[in-house]
């Protein structure tokens, strides 16, 4: 049986990630296709338990246990789910994965890019997706979105400006360096406009 396909969705918290994952899981029902929707950190029960900790505003966590957490999240999901999916030919929409870490955790928390990348290919035994859809915001509309939002902001959403930009920029190099793999939308257009464009840069996958 052919391998599945992993295809990841990035972006600041606001760009609409959530939103585009869960119309492009449809529109890939919709055709037929066998797609699975998981997102990061969570997606196996261990990995969710992991998610209310590093969301948890009431705890103190050091910048290098946070990567770590997140890491220790996606190993548990890649062994769990995700190789066994892209082993049984599913297609796995995946709302972030490596690329989140590298811009929170390596340029965010100023940790790093390529230490976190280290610990990320041991995590995940190397696995990388097949591709990536940036949806691309500005920091301070992304800002905006997550405090429209009725629920109350996670331990990350209360960090100040100067995180999200350094995340915004971390996102862009990465798109840069890997334009083979990372598909940039430009996330200020209508959801449906978001939808149309990410299933024309999948078009070629499917
Ligand atoms: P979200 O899935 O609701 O966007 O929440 C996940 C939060 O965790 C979000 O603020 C981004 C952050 N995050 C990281 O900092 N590093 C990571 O590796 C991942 C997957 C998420």
């Amino acid at each position: 049986m052919a391998r599945g396909k992993l295809i990841t969705i990035e972006g600041l918290d606001g760009a609409g990630k959530t939103t585009l994952a869960s119309a492009l899981h449809a529109a890939l029902q919709d055709r037929g296709l066998d797609a699975q929707l998981l997102r990061e950190p969570g997606g196996v029960r261990a990995a969710e338990l992991i998610r209310g900790l590093v969301k948890d505003p009431a705890l103190e966590i050091s910048a290098r246990a946070e990567a770590l957490l997140y890491a220790a999240a996606r190993a548990q999901l890649v062994e769990e789910a995700l190789e066994p999916l892209l082993s049984a030919g599913v297609i796995v929409l995946l709302d972030r994965f490596v690329d989140s870490s590298l811009a929170y955790q390596g340029a965010g928390r100023e940790l790093g890019v390529e230490p976190v990348r280290s610990i990320n290919a041991f995590a995940t035994g190397g696995l990388s997706p097949d591709l990536t859809l940036l949806l691309r915001v500005a920091p301070s509309v992304g800002r905006e979105r997550s405090l429209e939002r009725a629920a109350p902001l996670d331990r990350l959403e209360r960090e100040a400006e100067p995180f999200f930009a350094r995340i915004a920029a971390a996102y862009d190099e990465l798109a840069r360096s890997e334009p083979g793999r990372i598909y940039v939308l430009d996330a200020d257009q209508t959801p449906a406009d978001v939808l149309t464009a990410a299933l024309a840069a999948l078009a070629p996958l499917l």
